[in-house]
C-alpha cells in the first residue's frame, strides 16, 4: 500500500521504516528539514537499535521523506498522524495533532478518491472522532465515513527495542469508524503474523486501551516505590527481596512444562528512582486531566504521579544519611537518558535530581553512554564526562540513575581507581557488598 506518515519522530520513523521493510511504499513527513534530509540519506536521526539497517535497506527505495505534507497525502492511500502529544498545564496538548489534521484536510480537499486517515499518536479517548474528525472535515469540506476513512491505531513500542516491538507486536489494536476503515487497516497489517491478537474496535476504545496500558505500568512502578519507602522506614527488610517473593505468585510466574516463566511486567515491580520518558508521565497526566474535565477526580493516578515526583527526594534522603551538606561535594550522576538504550532525555528522572543537587551546591558531573544534551538548561554548570571512568574519578558520591548495562562495571572501576565514594543505587542493579558505602532505594 502507499502510506504517508505525518511526524517522523520515534514512532513515525520506526513505523515508516518497518512498514517499508514489509513491502509498503512509505513517505515520511516532518516539519523538521534536518530529519527529512537525514532519512533521505539513510541516516537515523535517533538512536534506536536496528533502525540504521532498516534505513540503509529502504531509504531511496520504498522509503522517502519530505516536508511537503500535501504532496505526500495526495500520493498515498493511507495517512498516519504520528506527531507529539505533550502534556501542558495538567492535560494533553493536542495542538500538533489538530494542526496536522487540518493540514491533511486541506490536502484531501482536491484529492480525487477515497483516503484513510489513522491516528497513531497517543490521544485522549474521544479525540479521533472529535478534534481530528472535525479538523479534517472543516478543512476538506468532506465527510468522514463517506469521503474518507478514519481510524485510531495506537502504538505500543518501547524505546530501545522499538524496531523489534513494531515488527513482532504483542497486539494490534485497530480502531475504525466503519467497516471500510477496518478493511484498510487489515490490508495494511496483512503481512504480520496471524497469531498476533487483533483487537478490532471503535477509535475511542482503541484510545483508552493505549492509556490504560501505560497507566498500569506507571501504577506498578509507583506501587513498588511506595512499598519500598515503607521497607526503608521499617528496617530489616529489603524491597528487592519482597518483590522477588511477590513475583513468584502464580499471577506473575507461570509453570510451563518443567519451567517457571516470570512475566516481563515484574520489572515494573522493582523499586527505583522513578519513571520518566516521553510517555508514562505525560500520559498519566493527560488521563488525570481528562478525568478532571469530566468531573472525575482520578485519585489513584494522581497518587501515582505524586509518588513518582517524590522519588528524587528519596535519592536526596539517602545521600543525607551520609552528608549533612552537599555544598562543593563532587557528585557524579550516571545516566541522563530516561532509560537505557535510547538517546531520549524527555522527562528523565536525572533532571529533577540534578536540580535538587544544584540547589544544595553540589559540584556536578554527569555521564551517559549515548545522550549528550549539552544545551539542556538543567545541565548548565554541570560537567559532561566522556566516559564512566572520567565521571567517577574524584567523585565523593556516585548516583546511578539510568539502568545502562555499562554501569554494572562500577565496582571494578572504583577498585582500579582506588576510590570509595558513597554509591546511591537508583535502580538496584549493583551488588551492595561490592562497595564500602552503599545505599539503594528500598533497602533497609
Ligand atoms: P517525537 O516528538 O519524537 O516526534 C514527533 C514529530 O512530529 C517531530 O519530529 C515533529 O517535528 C513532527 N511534527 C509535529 N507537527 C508536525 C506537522 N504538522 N507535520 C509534520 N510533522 C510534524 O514524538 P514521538 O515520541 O514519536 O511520539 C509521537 C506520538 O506517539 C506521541 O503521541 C506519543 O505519545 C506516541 N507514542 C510514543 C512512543 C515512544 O516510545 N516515543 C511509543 C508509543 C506511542
Ligand atoms: C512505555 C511503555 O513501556 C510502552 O509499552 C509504550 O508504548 C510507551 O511507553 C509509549 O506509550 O510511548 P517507554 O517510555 O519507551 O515505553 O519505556 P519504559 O521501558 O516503559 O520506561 C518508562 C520509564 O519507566 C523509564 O523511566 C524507566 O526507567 C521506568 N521503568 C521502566 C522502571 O522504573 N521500571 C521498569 O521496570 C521499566
Amino acid at each position: 500500500m502507499k502510506v504517508s506518515i505525518i511526524g517522523t519522530g520515534y514512532v513515525g520513523l520506526v513505523t515508516g521504516a518497518c512498514l517499508a521493510e514489509v513491502g509498503h511504499e512509505v513517505i515520511c513527513v516532518d516539519v523538521d528539514p534536518r530529519k527529512v534530509d537525514m532519512i533521505n540519506s539513510a541516516e537515523a536521526p535517533i538512536h534506536e537499535r536496528g533502525l540504521p539497517e532498516l534505513l540503509k535497506r529502504n531509504s531511496g527505495r520504498r522509503l522517502s521523506a519530505t516536508t511537503n505534507l500535501a504532496a505526500a497525502v495526495a500520493d498515498t492511500e493511507i495517512t498516519f498522524i504520528a506527531v507529539g502529544t505533550p502534556a501542558a498545564n495538567g492535560k494533553i496538548d493536542l495542538k500538533y495533532v489538530e494542526a496536522a489534521a487540518a493540514e491533511i484536510g486541506r490536502a484531501i480537499r482536491d484529492k480525487a478518491g477515497y483516503t484513510t486517515v489513522v491516528v497513531k499518536s497517543t490521544v485522549v479517548p474521544g479525540t479521533t472522532i472529535g478534534v481530528v474528525q472535525r479538523a479534517i472535515e472543516r478543512a476538506s469540506g468532506k465527510k468522514a465515513g463517506v469521503d474518507f476513512g478514519l481510524g485510531m491505531n495506537p502504538e505500543f513500542l518501547t524505546e530501545g527495542t522499538a524496531v523489534a516491538d513494531f515488527t513482532f507486536p504483542d497486539r494490534l489494536v485497530l480502531g475504525g469508524i466503519d467497516a471500510r476503515t477496518h478493511d484498510v487497516l487489515r490490508e495494511l497489517y496483512q503481512s504480520f503474523d496471524d497469531s498476533v491478537p487483533r483487537i478490532e474496535t471503535n477509535p475511542t476504545t482503541a484510545e483508552m486501551i493505549k492509556y490504560a496500558s501505560n497507566a498500569v505500568l506507571a501504577t506498578m512502578i509507583s506501587f513498588s516505590n511506595e512499598i519500598a519507602r515503607l521497607c526503608s522506614a521499617v528496617g530489616g527488610v529489603d524491597a528487592i527481596d519482597v518483590m522477588r517473593g511477590v513475583h513468584q505468585a502464580g499471577y506473575f510466574t507461570i509453570r510451563h512444562g518443567g519451567e517457571r516463566l516470570t512475566a516481563p511486567i515484574c520489572s515494573f515491580l522493582e523499586p527505583g528512582c522513578g519513571f520518566g520518558g516521553s510517555c508514562l508521565p505525560k500520559d498519566v497526566t493527560a488521563l488525570v486531566g481528562q478525568g478532571r474535565e469530566n468531573g472525575l477526580s482520578l485519585d489513584l493516578l494522581q497518587s501515582v504521579l505524586r509518588i513518582n515526583g517524590a522519588q528524587p527526594d528519596e535519592m536526596m534522603r539517602l545521600m543525607g544519611l551520609h552528608y549533612q551538606s552537599l555544598r562543593d561535594v563532587p557528585v557524579a550522576v550516571l545516566g541522563i537518558a530516561f532509560k537505557p538504550d535510547t538517546d531520549d532525555i524527555r522527562e528523565s528522572p536525572a533532571f529533577p535530581l540534578i536540580r535538587r543537587l544544584k540547589e544544595q551546591g553540589a559540584t556536578l558531573t554527569a555521564y551517559d553512554p549515548i545522550a549528550r544534551p549539552s544545551e539542556h538548561p538543567d545541565l548548565a554548570g554541570v560537567r559532561l564526562a566522556d566516559s564512566l571512568r572520567e565521571a567517577v574519578a574524584g567523585a565523593k558520591i556516585v548516583l546511578l540513575v539510568t539502568r545502562w548495562s555499562e554501569f554494572s562495571a562500577l565496582d571494578g572501576l572504583l577498585g582500579e581507581l582506588g576510590t570509595q565514594p558513597l554509591v546511591v543505587d537508583g535502580r538496584r542493579v549493583l551488588n551492595p557488598g561490592s562497595f564500602s558505602q552503599y545505599e539503594g532505594i528500598g533497602r533497609a
